[in-house]
């Protein structure tokens, strides 16, 4: 019963990319793993899931667990989550999302939990990542790009999170950039350098990314697995 928080510097960084792939890995390496996505936004699509994050969470993992359970709270907008309340009129149940995290927690060996935007994306107008984050009570392993400009979101996802008294596991660098082409301009040394957040892995642009295989064999080869597991 040991549970990570997959955070990152900003929306489309790669946690849901990331959260599978290392979902993925750990099944192969025979641990039971769940993953939740405590909040989602978006038009329902095709998948079978009304988000198509859980979708690729599920795709990679096989589990079998309810909808309801790994994505507690589903709003039909793709907008931020608050302004997604707003606009539909609608309220996140935050004493649902942290039932549904503790009986995800109970059901299996490890889970990894996928946040929404980055540390500071608000679900209400006082609740923020950082808040789902300290309630849960596990560490964070913060998604960040490699390109320009990052540096900047790395140093101060780090510092709120040291601020909210957050535990960070590590930092995974995904190096890809926004126009989705392979991309490496900050050197791993200068974040840590920078941070002091230890560097489980550097992921290189993966151009079949939506082949969940290959995606799991790039996580398992470019991140140390293992020692999340132990
Ligand atoms: N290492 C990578 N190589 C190539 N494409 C990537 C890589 N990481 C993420 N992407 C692509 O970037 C987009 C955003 O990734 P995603 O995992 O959905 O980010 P997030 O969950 O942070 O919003 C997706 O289209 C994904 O396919
Ligand atoms: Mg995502």
């Amino acid at each position: 019963m040991k549970a990570y928080f997959i955070t990152g510097t900003d929306t489309g960084v790669g946690k849901t990319s990331i959260t599978a792939g290392l979902a993925g890995s750990m099944r192969k390496l025979g641990i039971d793993v769940g993953i939740m996505k405590p909040i989602a936004t978006g038009y329902p699509n095709k998948t079978g899931f009304k988000s198509s994050d859980v979708a690729k969470l599920v795709e990679a993992t096989f589990i079998k667990d309810p909808e309801n359970l790994i994505n507690p709270v589903f709003l039909p907008l793709p907008t931020s989550p608050y302004d997604a309340t707003k606009l539909l009129e609608l309220s996140v149940d935050i004493p649902l999302i942290f039932d549904q995290f503790k009986k995800l927690l109970s059901m299996h060996q490890i889970l990894l939990v996928e946040g929404i935007g980055g540390i500071m994306t608000p679900i209400t107008k006082n609740f923020f990542i950082a808040d789902m984050i300290k309630g849960m009570d596990i560490e964070a392993i913060i998604v960040t790009r490699a390109t320009i400009g990052t540096l900047n979101h790395t140093v101060m996802t780090c510092k709120m999170c040291k601020d909210y008294g957050i535990k960070i596991r590590g930092l995974v660098i995904n190096n890809f950039d926004e126009k989705g082409t392979p991309a490496e301009k900050n050197s791993p040394s200068t974040l840590y350098e920078l941070t002091n957040v230890p560097i489980l892995g550097t992921i290189p642009f993966i151009k079949d990314l939506n082949n969940t295989e290959k995606l799991i064999e790039y996580v398992d080869k470019y991140v140390s697995v293992r020692s999340l597991i132990s």
